[in-house]
């Protein structure tokens, strides 16, 4: 296996595949990548281990992988003391919006995969941000009717979508919870009162988006104490943020859509440098959504996850079945053809994201039609070639409705966070939770960052007239990347997997379900493979192996950090955990 490479961005060599206008969109860096420098002791030191010496961690009963050690540790105290998948994922989800607040948190949204260890059903729910009432298409164009530059759009209340994650936590555990509500907080409203010491990860972060977080005076005062980032090692406490959640164990999800913290959402919002359109009638009107969970076959396994308004499931099950009438264990991870083939499947399935993917609410999305086997087979015969596509555009999916749709400017960037937690029952979870951007929408209320979601909406409305189908409308929730998954073989868990990385999460996943299906690297070497990754026409690489091979086929390559926040977990014999090697994250089981 060749060791992960991560260097800064470095644009290798020009190809003959024109870059796009998403590709100019996303010149934004991503997140800021660390490791953890602190001493762990006991079952954490011997993941930590295992994570640095490349194999992943096995057990027998339960396994908790998130993307910090103080947040595995919250959920596997539940998972010993008998709670389940959902029990661990709110202790776990209120320790990372404590301890990596640039990634997920109380303020912003997610999706939840769940495998259900009795019935063996596979439930998806939506806890996605809406947009409020008051948004319109224009909503993200300025007084010229060209879009606003993406941080200026960002940074303020107008991004501000309506957070899901509350509610998301309340209904998972009033489903699947088996453990006291109110204990599930205790170690975050632990260390929000009493400390902990920020991680080289954290510190990394609020150095790079000092000036943003400059400009709201709560997030000032919080990451910028007497005007200076956080330094890694520093003691950090959020009282805030303790009595937020101290509201949430006593009183549930409500007082964050109909109390007191909704008022204070309101008030950040509407105050905020820019100010925004949410209103309290948008918090009050807030649901969780169950949605039909997308599956797609890829050799005889359903690749199952959530469906529009996240383009995951769609995405990754277009990729995986554009490459399945190719022999990828043979070609294998070292043939420049595997990637050829592998970017160009992305690419065609971007092409579809782009133009036909929305929240289906409001916008009629081909789900069927973009899974079928005999479209995904006339746009496999496409990759029958040696070279690359040198033009990728959206293919014509059956459906019955008239599809008449611009193509979207991709803008997501690559923050958000994964967990993946097996229990003692059988039950599954794969959740991946964000606030968007680094550090969101940059304004606080109540302790926690509110989401910059809104920006996952295409920020202009029509092209030459065409209506672009992720164009804002109210109540509707921007079209997402992130991808949940679980792998099932004849109905039973192979695989959960998911990531953070804006709209990378679809190849990052994709990769890693083939590293491990196809060519049987354990979850830990498929998650720790060198990324390669194509949405658009350029190859961003983490390593520059095949380069030269890519470049000679006609791709553009960008050696460049991918920022991925992969965890896993596989199923088998035993329990195996996979951490990504490129964030703090580990996998922690018994
Ligand atoms: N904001 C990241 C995503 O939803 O894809």
């Amino acid at each position: 296996m060749k060791s992960v490479v991560f260097s800064l961005a470095l644009t290798l060599a020009l190809g003959t595949v024109p870059a796009t206008a998403q590709e100019a969109a996303d010149g934004v860096a991503p997140e800021a990548e660390t490791t953890l420098g602190r001493a762990l002791t006991g079952p954490l030191a011997a993941s930590q281990e295992a994570k640095d010496a490349g194999r992943p961690v096995e057990a027998d009963d339960w396994m908790v992988v998130a993307a910090h050690p103080l947040a595995v540790e919250a959920g596997g105290r539940v998972l010993r003391e008998g709670g389940t998948a959902a029990d661990a994922m709110v202790a776990v989800q209120a320790v990372l919006g404590l301890v990596e607040p640039q990634s997920s948190g109380l303020g912003g949204g997610a999706f939840l995969v769940w495998f259900d260890g009795n019935t063996g059903k596979v439930t998806t729910l939506d806890g996605r941000e809406t947009a409020p009432l008051a948004a319109t298409p224009q909503m993200l164009l300025g007084e010229d009717g060209a879009p606003l530059g993406f941080f200026d759009a960002v940074v303020g209340g107008l991004s501000v979508g309506v957070p899901g994650t509350p509610m998301l936590m309340e209904e998972a555990h009033r489903r699947w919870g088996r453990a006291n509500w109110p204990g599930l907080f205790s170690e975050a409203i632990t260390l929000a009162e009493e400390g902990f010491n920020v991680s080289p990860r954290m510190a990394a972060s609020v150095q790079r988006d000092a000036e943003r977080l400059a400009i709201d005076p709560k997030s000032a005062q919080v990451f910028l104490p007497n005007g200076s980032p956080l330094e890694a090692g520093d003691r950090f406490t959020n009282p805030a943020y303790g009595n937020s959640l101290r509201q949430l164990a006593a009183e549930g999800a409500a007082p964050f859509y109909t109390g007191d913290i909704a008022a204070q959402i309101v008030e950040a919002v509407q105050n905020a440098a820019l100010p925004g359109l949410l209103k309290p009638i948008d918090l009050a009107l807030y649901q969780i959504k169950e949605r039909p969970a997308v599956c797609a076959d890829y050799r005889g396994y359903d690749v199952c996850g959530m469906g529009p308004p996240s383009s995951g499931a769609l995405a990754v099950g277009q990729i995986l079945g554009l490459l399945s009438p190719f022999d990828m264990t043979g070609l294998g991870p070292d043939d420049p053809q595997t990637w050829r083939l592998i970017g160009d499947a992305s690419r065609l399935a971007f092409a579809d994201r782009g133009r036909y993917v929305a929240d289906s609410d409001y916008v009629p999305v081909p789900v069927q039609g973009i899974l079928e086997r005999s479209y995904l087979n006339d746009r496999a015969e496409l990759l029958r070639r040696d070279t690359a596509l040198p033009i990728v555009s959206a293919g014509t999916p059956e459906f019955d409705h008239a599809l008449n749709w611009a193509d979207d400017d991709d803008r997501a960037r690559p923050s958000t966070s994964h967990i993946t937690i097996a229990d003692a029952y059988g039950n599954v979870l794969s959740m991946t939770t964000t606030i968007e951007n680094a550090f969101g929408s940059h304004v606080m209320a109540a302790g926690f960052l509110l989401n910059n979601e809104l920006t996952d909406f295409s920020f202009r409305s029509h092209r030459d007239g065409v209506p672009v189908a992720n164009r804002v409308e109210p109540g509707k929730r921007p079209r997402s990347s992130m991808a949940p998954t679980l792998v099932l073989d004849n109905g039973e868990p192979v695989l959960a997997i998911g990531s953070p990385g804006g709209s990378r999460i679809i190849p990052y996943v994709a990769n890693a379900i083939i590293a491990h299906l196809d060519w049987g690297l354990d979850v830990q070497q498929a998650i720790s493979l060198p990324h390669r990754v194509n949405r658009f026409g350029t190859y961003d690489m983490e390593d520059d192996a095949l380069a030269a091979d890519l470049q000679a086929f006609g791709f553009e390559v960008k050696q460049r950090a991918l920022n991925s926040g992969l965890h896993a977990i596989s199923f088998g014999d035993r329990l195996r955990g996979g951490a990504d090697p490129r964030r703090e994250g580990l996998a922690l089981g018994e």
